[in-house]
């Protein structure tokens, strides 16, 4: 269900409608939906209903802490790529045996964290970041659990920039050298070795580069056995794209079956890293339009929302779609603009040639699917401020971070 949806001519979030959350909190600001995080959190959480399956959140996506909050409650755990979002999720109640922690290029620092948390696993991706991890771990007298991030050389059919499954990318350790890594591993004193891990890449919106991924961990996974070796845990990342546009997202039905289907006889605890498909959908960005121009060659609409606040489009081409918050009448003439923010670049836009009915100045729209690497990507460009995040929950709101004074 759409928790973002129309009620006598105003787009609402749930119970709320956005044109008084915007004179309540200033725009710009981002809204999320309790309705809609819960549900994405549960269809995944369905999915792999009767299986051994761990789902850690990723918080990158959206590290806000009522969002973790929320989903912690529904039992979540956590994939965390710093200490920062290590502390967040201890923070919003992960249990410590629910994180994984993810990287390439942990420091020293964040290993220890990670250690004194007695978080699950490191995901490693390196043999110097093995070497270290067992000198910290063992000047602490512990063993850290550990899964070896597997590079498959798989292109996952994504944007370039968030492709990593490719053996020029700089994850994972190359298929051809982790027998005999995870041979080294085994010996270490300081290292506990749960199995493997792999991450493609994100939006996918093809299940086949997962199907080929997984074969090869179900194979590599066959090969370390036979020479002995344990192999308990498989962490098969996240990346399940989500419709922004007039792309075909894969049903969460699907992809189980690819997972049942390569590595699901394997016998082992199946690790997920789901970001986007928990909360992409699950939020918006508010934003007021301050003119609209008319230039020679095309018209501009200017919103207060600028390429420090969403940088989606600016950084991947990313298409948002646009959402005037007073319902537009069905048969509103539509002109073509660029919607663009207020900073001094050209790539300070939104969107091109984009298909809108009549906006004036003043006017509220909101860019859709944005709760998932929306407000963890801002910045303070042009020295403006970050924008606030609201959660709404039926009727209810509440600031879950505040606009900085
Ligand atoms: N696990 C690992 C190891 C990852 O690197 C990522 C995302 C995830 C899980 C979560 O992937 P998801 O389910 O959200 O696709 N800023 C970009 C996306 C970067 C993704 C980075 N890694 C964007 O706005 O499209």
């Amino acid at each position: 269900m759409n928790h973002f949806h129309y009620v006598g001519g105003t787009l609402h979030a749930e119970g709320v409608p956005l044109d008084r959350l915007a004179a309540a909190v200033g725009t710009p600001f981002y809204c999320y939906s309790t309705a809609a995080l819960v549900e994405r959190y549960q269809a995944f959480a369905n999915a792999f209903d009767g299986r051994q399956a761990t789902i850690c959140y990723s918080l990158k996506a959206n590290s806000n802490q009522a969002v973790i909050a929320t989903l912690a409650k529904l039992g979540a755990g956590a994939d965390v790529v710093s200490e920062g979002e290590l502390r967040r999720a201890l923070a919003a109640g992960i249990p410590a045996e629910r994180i994984v922690f993810a990287g390439v290029g942990k420091s020293e620092a964040e290993m220890a964290a990670g250690l004194d948390a007695d978080i699950r696993q490191f995901n490693v991706e390196s043999l110097p970041e093995l070497e270290l991890l067992d000198r910290v771990a063992r000047s602490k007298g512990r063993r850290a659990g550990v899964a070896l991030r597997v590079n498959p050389d798989v292109d996952a059919r994504t944007h370039k920039k968030i492709a990593t499954g490719k053996a020029e990318n700089k994850f994972g350790i190359d298929l051809g050298h982790i027998r005999e890594i995870y041979g080294q591993a085994a010996k270490m004193a300081g290292i506990r070795l749960h199995g493997l891990a792999v991450h493609i890449g994100s939006q996918l919106t093809e299940l086949a580069p997962y199907r080929t991924a997984f074969a090869k961990i179900a194979a590599l996974t066959a090969e370390l056995r036979a020479e002995g070796h344990e192999v308990d845990s498989l962490d098969l990342g996240g990346g399940i794209g989500i419709a922004y546009h007039d792309e075909q997202a894969p049903t969460l039905e699907d992809y189980t079956r690819v997972v049942d289907e390569t590595v699901g006889n394997l016998g082992c605890q199946l690790v997920f890293e789901p970001g986007r498909c928990i909360v992409g959908a699950a939020g918006l960005l508010v934003t007021r339009v301050i003119f609209v121009k008319h230039g020679v060659e095309r018209s501009f609409v200017i919103a207060d929302a600028a390429m420090n606040d969403l940088i989606r489009p600016a950084l991947y081409d990313a298409y948002h779609a646009i959402l005037p918050v007073a319902e537009p009448a069905s048969d509103a003439a539509v002109r073509r603009f660029d919607v663009v923010g207020p900073i001094c670049e050209t790539g300070d836009s939104f969107a091109h040639d984009r298909p809108l009915p009549p906006v004036a100045s003043g006017d509220l729209l909101a860019f859709a699917s944005a709760g998932a690497y929306g407000a963890v990507m801002a910045s303070g460009y042009n020295s403006r401020r970050l924008v606030p995040e609201v959660l709404v929950r039926g009727q209810d709101h509440a600031i879950v971070r505040a606009r900085p004074t």
